[in-house]
């Protein structure tokens, strides 16, 4: 079975497709690609959504050429005319590449499009819907909508990668789903730019109204991702600030750099499974206004490097504490990891170390699978087959007319 996924939520444009062999239970990356609009949204701080819409706009069609590319595509004998793609018409630059490119290949062998919808921004949901809408309708073949926190989700479930050849002779990887070895109750923490969340798991795959999925612990304000990059922001360092904070926090640990500071740890006592981080957003605001002189002097370099330290610690604490709890309250058996923030060394060995205490297993995704990607959303159409819809179907148009996406910003 081979699947399309397509990822636009925030400031990534994502293709993936992936053939899935459901006798082995084993995954092979036909191809996969990620273009990253992060340069674009620097000068802003932040993703902004038009702009990551107009990105989208412009890349998915070369993201999925240079996808079908790996897997030998063949040129169609004489270009084809397609009747209609008024649902395009807004979106010029889309239509244009895909009039181009589209009815000069022969349809590939694919037997279903998997594409995000919802959560994430909304012009840059609305994108790669209407993409994999047209691309359904054009080629014939269903659509499953898919919910990107139960993509991140999946990602965990990835076991090693091996190097697989194709009857092509072309080498790909290929991997072991380890849906089948996960012992529930299972619970998820996914920590994300935009999420932070307990998910209790009965079973993988099934969303809406059938979801066995439950969310069992939110933050109230701030998502971890959004922490360190807002913090990020007030020492200094481009958007995304995560993954710098944790690099200068390696070299503080390293050479012994203290913080300057103590931070709080939010809600770190409290007996519910939810978070809190705009209190330590707000006391890194502090901090740097007594160190700048209200903003008149710049940073000392190991204040940064130290209080980045102390960043990393007070949300891995917090983080730990909140999965201590929920693994005794739900008697967990396993830990499942997603989202971008897992990519953070510090973080994933501090839940490690708790999976280990408590003895039960723990399912990390591979740093380059914890960032949005295509590939979690081919998996997540894959968990989610049976709710595919036809082609000529109109139920996402109108779920998109309504201006929401239909699963909400919930599992
Ligand atoms: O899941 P993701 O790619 O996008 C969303 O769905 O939000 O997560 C992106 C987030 C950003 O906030 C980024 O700063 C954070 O993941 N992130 C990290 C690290 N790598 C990415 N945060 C801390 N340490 C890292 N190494
Ligand atoms: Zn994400």
């Amino acid at each position: 079975m081979k699947i399309l996924g397509i990822e636009t939520s925030c400031d990534e444009t994502a293709i993936s497709l992936i053939e899935v062999d459901e006798a082995t239970n084993t995954v092979t990356v036909l191809g996969n690609r990620v273009h990253s609009q992060i340069d674009m949204h620097v000068p802003h701080g932040g993703v902004f959504p038009m702009l990551a819409k107009r990105e989208h706009a412009k890349n998915l069609v070369p993201v999925l050429k240079s996808v079908l590319e790996e897997v030998d595509m063949a040129k169609a004998a004489v270009p084809y005319k397609i009747d209609d793609l008024s649902i395009l018409k807004r979106d010029p630059e889309l239509l244009d590449a895909f009039e181009s490119f589209i009815p000069t290949i022969k349809k590939p062998e694919i037997d279903f499009i998997s594409v995000t919808v919802g959560p994430g921004l909304e012009p840059a949901l609305w994108v790669g819907i209407t993409f994999a809408q047209v691309l359904s309708r054009v080629w014939n073949i269903p659509i499953v909508p898919c919910h990107h926190m139960e993509g991140h989700i999946l990602t965990g479930l990835i076991d090693k990668v091996h190097d697989s050849v194709l009857k092509s002779g072309a080498h790909k990887p290929r991997f072991d789903l380890l849906d089948r070895r996960i012992l529930y109750p299972a619970l998820s923490l996914l920590i994300s730019g935009g999420h932070t969340q307990i998910i209790l798991i009965e079973k993988i795959g099934g969303h809406g109204a059938n979801s066995s999925y439950k969310i069992v612990g939110d933050t109230r304000d701030d998502a971890v991702g959004e922490c360190f990059d807002k913090t990020a922001r007030m020492l200094g360092l481009a958007y995304p600030g995560g993954p710098k904070i944790s690099v200068l926090a390696a070299e503080a640990r390293d050479t012994n750099i203290a913080s300057p500071i103590v931070l709080p740890r939010p809600m770190i006592n409290t007996d519910d499974l939810d978070f809190s981080f705009s209190g330590l957003k707000t006391a890194v605001l502090y901090a740097v206004k007594n160190a700048t002189n209200d903003g008149k002097e710049p940073l000392p370099e190991n204040f940064i490097k130290g209080i980045a330290r102390e960043i990393e610690d007070a949300i891995t604490d917090v983080l730990v504490s909140k999965m201590r709890g929920a693994i005794e309250k739900y008697a967990v058996e396993t830990l499942i990891i997603g989202g971008g923030v897992v990519a953070n060394t510090h973080i994933r060995k501090a839940l490690q170390d708790l999976a280990a205490e408590c003895t039960i297993k723990i399912l990390l995704p591979q740093t380059d699978h914890a960032t949005d990607n295509g590939l979690m959303i081919a998996l997540a159409g894959y968990f989610n087959k049976d709710k595919a819809f036809a082609p000529d179907s109109n139920e996402i148009q109108t779920l998109k007319a309504a201006g929401t996406s239909p699963l909400g910003p919930r599992i």
